[in-house]
């Protein structure tokens, strides 16, 4: 690719982001969200004596090495335009604020266009938080080395780096890059060279048995489930969608995916003991409790969070206090000091 070719790549992806990060505020995204979360059919144990206070409960959590005051990431979303640079900002300092971690956006235009690195540079206001780089893994399909993807991860003081599985949003962006054949082996083997721990997560389709058996050999620090409950991709493509033909195949794709429980459950018996972050459609501290009993290490929620940032920080702030005070709620109730203790205390399963 020539510097005037990649420069133009670099102001395509800058612009789809800002029209990403429109449509997510103003129309509704989530069509398969169920009222009372994607874990409703969890029924987590009640406590009439749980035998312990609720100031004494401790909702913290080590993770890829860091400490997190509570099990809670905000997903990865943004970075290439002045705005999402703005927005990384505000949840980078609510994320240092509140002693929770954070994930970046794909970096691919930071890749292409390094002008655009200081859009996802956000330690100057959040030097201690656990910090996750993030890129297509179709990426490498594309010519994109794992030196270069290490490289655009420590420009940003990353931790870890989390490799995205978006085939359903490719497919329907009729730009979309979808190369995603010998994925698997290329994902390994560029985990095998990026001297940072490693991750993999879908965008809100979630994974089959099949797709975590293909990984099992994989040198995987942890997996993201990110199940279809939440934020729909192909619905976001279908409008932004410039003709009718596109348009039409992310509606029919809007509800495609491995719902969150699912997608969750698979994550825990097929992922070979690697620690897992359940998100998709995960939007309260009881969705949280519900996930972290049934085995997640913790929780990653994105859009209640885009929709905050938009606002500000004291707005963000606010996601994260509600979430704080429904876990601990939820721990206090079912008698969890902490969460080990909260793992498995499930009453029953409905439906
Ligand atoms: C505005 C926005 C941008 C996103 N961009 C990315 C991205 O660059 N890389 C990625 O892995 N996931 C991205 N996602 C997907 C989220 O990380 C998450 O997997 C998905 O939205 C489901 O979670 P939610 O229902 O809590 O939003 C994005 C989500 C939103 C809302």
């Amino acid at each position: 690719m020539t510097t005037e070719q990649a420069a133009e790549a670099a102001r395509t992806t800058s612009a789809r982001k800002d029209e990403h990060l429109t449509i997510v505020r103003e129309a509704a995204v989530e069509p398969g969200r169920r009222p009372d979360g994607p874990f409703s059919h969890i029924v987590l144990e009640h406590q009439a004596l749980p035998e312990v206070d609720l100031d004494g409960i401790d909702t913290t959590v080590s993770f890829l090495g860091k400490r997190l005051r509570i099990p809670l990431l905000i997903g990865s979303m943004t970075g290439g335009s002045a705005k999402a640079g703005e927005i990384n900002k505000r949840l980078a300092a609510t994320a240092q604020a509140t002693g929770i971690g954070m994930c970046l956006g794909s970096q691919r235009a930071m890749v292409e266009d390094p002008g655009l690195t200081e859009t996802y540079q956000i330690r100057d206001v959040a030097p201690d938080i656990l910090l996750i780089a993030n890129i297509g893994a179709v990426q490498l399909r594309r010519g994109m080395s794992p030196a270069q993807i290490e490289d655009a991860a420590r420009r940003v003081g990353a931790d870890a780096v989390v490799f995205h599985l978006n085939a359903a949003q490719e497919a329907v962006q009729p730009e979309g890059d979808t190369c995603f054949g010998g994925l698997a082996e290329a994902i390994s083997k560029a985990v095998q060279e990026i001297g940072l721990p490693c991750g993999v997560k879908e965008v809100g389709c979630g994974f089959s048995r099949s797709a975590l058996e293909r990984l099992a050999d994989a040198d995987l620090a942890f997996i993201e489930s990110a199940g279809f409950g939440g934020t729909s991709w192909p619905l976001i493509e279908a409008l932004r969608a410039k003709g009718p033909l596109s348009a039409r195949l992310g509606v029919t794709f809007a509800q495609w995916g491995v719902d969150s429980a699912t997608s969750l459950q698979n994550c825990l018996r097929y992922g070979a003991g690697r620690p897992i972050v359940a998100s998709g459609g995960l939007r309260t501290g009881l969705d949280g409790a519900r996930a972290l009993a049934l085995g997640a290490s913790t929780v990653a929620m994105a859009l209640p969070f885009l929709k905050a940032a938009a606002v500000g920080i004291a707005e963000c702030e606010f996601e994260v206090a509600c979430f704080e005070q429904e876990l601990r709620t939820a721990m206090f109730l079912t008698g969890a000091r902490d969460l080990a203790a909260l793992r498995g205390r499930i009453a029953e399963t409905t439906g």
